[in-house]
């Protein structure tokens, strides 16, 4: 993209190793801070990582294209047959096929680029977010924003220094009901919340058995990028491709579905680092080599004075719901991970007093403006809200729904849990020092 006023964009980078290794090496033009882009300015954007997630969020883009004037001007993936597949696809939203680019470095020094969108496995992401930022690039991270907290603190820093407009992967903050019911917790309707208790369960090798493990060729990607910060070890088609059950790459439950969770609820109770978690859970259900659980649980305090329960088991699928427990009223997400039902049911009588006090219990779906229908109780990854809203804040430089410090945020809460569950002790956050301890901070 061009300024208005004729001027190339974007930065330059001199040194693509030192900015791996945390140095700030971008000359950067002065006009690239603070600006705004024109109402008629296309947005030109790149995506680095484009497997399973990236695939829905180019889909989620290319229904974007004209609304929000975009285009994915470059793709940018390791792995050969996802550079070739992200190009035919993308090929086809906007009538010309993007530039293929294999590495980061090549994205961020790349002239014509306003912004990435990165979904590459979660170890990568902080490190990656904070190279976009350090080159001038408003990014798209996929949650969790990080899992090693120095790498998410950099990331989130750079940032904040660049000015960058980011958002973090949690879609479901741009949905239309967790929105409505977000909006009626801010109006003290549950009264003061000691617990909110979160079940989302799977039934099945969760992660386990997938197809592009036999696929995968190390000659057609780069193993030691992929690696990235982490030391070498030899390649291996499953960790490259189910890195979910790898402890060294993420935290699995934690990460991948606790980080949706914990998202929404720093979010309504507006409370966003925990005090102190514990943990438990083991692989009881699939033993197949994995090392994340697949039955997880943990206990979160946060400092306003209530507790947060979260647990998954993929060995039964019994139905999964939310509940934020009020002194007046309780408001129940009924269903798993983004499910659009909302239940707010009063507080009334207690169970000693009438064993069937529930049935007396006057109930009412929370809904959005205008919406008549009982909510269902599932929803995809594949809602377009969360990207047009940060599309709207590149232009707007406002703040999108879920910013680096919520990231950074659910984060943390799920680098505690997973700490606490490996090391078999309670954790707790050091606000002061914005460090994990695991005695009570001085
Ligand atoms: N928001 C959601 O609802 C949602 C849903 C699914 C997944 N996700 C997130 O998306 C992320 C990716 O998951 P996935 O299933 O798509 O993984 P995947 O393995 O299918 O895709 C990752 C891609 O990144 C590429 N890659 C890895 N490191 C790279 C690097 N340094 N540079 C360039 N390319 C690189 C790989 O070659 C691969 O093609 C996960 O962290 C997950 O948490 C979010």
């Amino acid at each position: 993209m061009n300024d208005s006023n004729g001027i190339g964009r974007r930065r330059f980078l001199s040194n693509s190793a030192a900015l791996i290794a945390g140095g700030s090496v971008l000359a950067r033009t002065a006009l690239s801070y603070g600006r705004t882009l024109g109402a008629n300015d296309r947005i030109s954007l790149c995506h680095i990582g484009i497997g399973n997630r990236g695939k829905e969020l180019d889909w989620i883009v290319g229904q974007l294209r004209t609304s929000h004037n975009v285009e994915m001007t470059a793709i940018c993936d390791l792995w050969r047959l996802k550079r070739d597949k992200a190009v035919a696809a993308n090929e086809k939203y906007y009538g010309r096929a993007p530039r293929a680019l294999r590495n980061v470095e090549e994205a961020l020094a790349a002239k014509d680029i306003d912004a990435v969108l990165i979904s590459t496995p979660e170890h990568s992401h902080s490190p990656i977010l904070k190279m976009a930022a350090g080159a001038g690039l408003d990014a798209y991270v996929e949650k969790p924003m990080g899992n090693v907290l120095s790498e998410a603190k950099a990331a989130r820093d750079a940032v904040i220094q660049n000015k960058r407009i980011v958002q973090v992967g949690t879609q479901h903050r741009s949905e239309p009901h967790p929105r409505a019911a977000q909006e009626l917790v801010q109006t003290g309707v549950l009264g003061d919340v000691s617990k909110v208790e979160i079940v989302w369960n799977y039934h099945g090798p969760r992660w386990r058995g997938r197809e592009e493990t036999k696929l995968i060729r190390e000659a057609d990607t780069d193993w030691r990028r992929w690696l990235l910060t982490k030391p070498y070890r030899p390649f291996d088609p499953q960790v490259y491709c189910e890195f979910r059950l790898y402890k060294e790459f993420s935290s699995g439950i934690p990460d991948q579905w606790m980080s949706h969770a914990i998202d929404l609820v720093h979010w309504f109770m507006n409370d966003s680092f925990p005090r102190s978690a514990v943990s438990n859970g083991g692989v009881y259900a699939w033993h197949d080599g994995r090392e994340n659980a697949d039955t997880f649980q943990t206990l979160l305090e946060y400092p306003k004075g209530f507790l947060v329960s979260y647990s998954t088991s993929f060995g039964n699928d019994s139905p999964g719901f939310t509940r934020y427990m009020g002194k007046k009223a309780t408001m129940v997400n009924i269903g798993g991970e983004g499910s659009p039902r909302y239940q707010l049911v009063e507080e009334k009588g207690n169970h000693e007093q009438d064993a069937d006090i529930d049935q007396s219990r006057p109930s009412k779906y929370v809904l959005p403006p205008g919406e008549t229908n009982v909510p269902p109780m599932g929803i995809d990854d594949m809602t377009l809200g969360h990207m047009a809203n940060w599309f709207e804040c590149m232009r707007s430089r406002q703040q999108p729904h879920c910013t680096v410090q919520d990231g950074y945020a659910h984060s943390v809460a799920c680098m505690m849990s997973a700490e606490a569950y490996w090391s078999g002790k309670k954790q707790y956050w050091d606000a002061k020092n914005e460090t994990i301890l695991d005695h009570p901070p001085a």
